[in-house]
């Protein structure tokens, strides 16, 4: 969760642009993270584009880079896909705002912890799940704390959050549902896709990428028996820094 990748244009990425993404000082910057999320995105473009999401949804959508990276990914393709994105932060919900206008992208911006709220309206409506939790190992006091800490603080292992998010899943996502996660090696991706496998999902790494100060993976589920794979995973690419230049 460092540094200040950036890109020069949405038309040339068809990823955000990062000098449209609004920042607040309480609110994630989009980071090394952030960015092997959408290149994954990018990467299964095809695996999205076959599956015509109806509903795609983002939680802890932060500054706005990847909820709008997606729908800029399925570009004319995205048709009447509906967008809801959530956070816990106030100032997220407001930067996030701004940048989906920046891209001119629509969605349903939510405050709340994860999904609270929207678990039956969304019970096997989710076509796209997308979650680039706060990760980072921490002492468990400090998971929940509010203002920048709740970008990153992910408690004992960096699990927290993300085995709150866990359970949720299966009911959220429908029956050709998609699952995006990012982890680090610190998480036990292993571990996470075995708890998965057990409530029913395939699972695949689509990008493992090393940075300066993380080994990040881009994690993949889908429900067993459906064909949720149609990308071979790129196991080890490298950062697309071309992808994030600043301008
Ligand atoms: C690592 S940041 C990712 C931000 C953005 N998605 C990105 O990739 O750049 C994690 C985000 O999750 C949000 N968050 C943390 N705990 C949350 C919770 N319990 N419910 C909703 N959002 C949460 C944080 O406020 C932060 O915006």
């Amino acid at each position: 969760m460092r540094g200040s990748g950036n890109e020069s244009s949405a038309q040339q990425t068809s990823v955000a642009a990062i000098h449209l993404v609004a920042r607040h000082p309480d609110v994630y910057e989009p980071c090394d993270d952030s960015f092997a999320l959408a290149d994954a995105l990018l990467a299964d473009k095809s695996s999205l584009l076959k599956q015509r999401p109806n509903v795609c949804m983002e939680i802890g959508c932060g500054s706005g880079y990847v909820i709008t990276s997606l729908a800029l990914i399925l570009g004319d393709e995205r048709n009447n896909a509906h967008f809801i994105a959530t956070d816990i932060s106030t100032a997220a919900a407001q930067v996030t705002q701004d940048t989906l206008e920046a891209h001119g992208v629509q969605a349903d911006i939510i405050v709340t912890d994860l999904v609270r709220g929207l678990e039956d309206q969304l019970s096997g409506a989710v076509d796209v799940l997308l979650f680039n939790p706060p990760y980072v190992p921490t002492p468990e006091h400090e998971v929940g704390m509010m203002g920048i800490t709740a970008s990153w603080a992910g408690g004992q292992r960096g699990r927290t959050v993300i085995d709150r998010v866990l359970p949720v899943v299966k009911r959220l996502l429908s029956s050709k549902g998609l699952f995006y996660l990012v982890t680090l090696k610190a998480n036990d991706p292993s571990e996470i896709c075995e708890v998965m496998k057990k409530k029913g999902f395939s699972s695949c790494i689509l990008i493992q990428r090393y940075t300066e100060e993380e080994d990040l993976q881009v994690l993949k589920f889908w429900r067993d028996g459906i064909c949720g794979n149609y990308t071979e995973p790129a196991a080890a690419s490298q950062p697309s820094n071309s992808k994030h230049q600043e301008t």
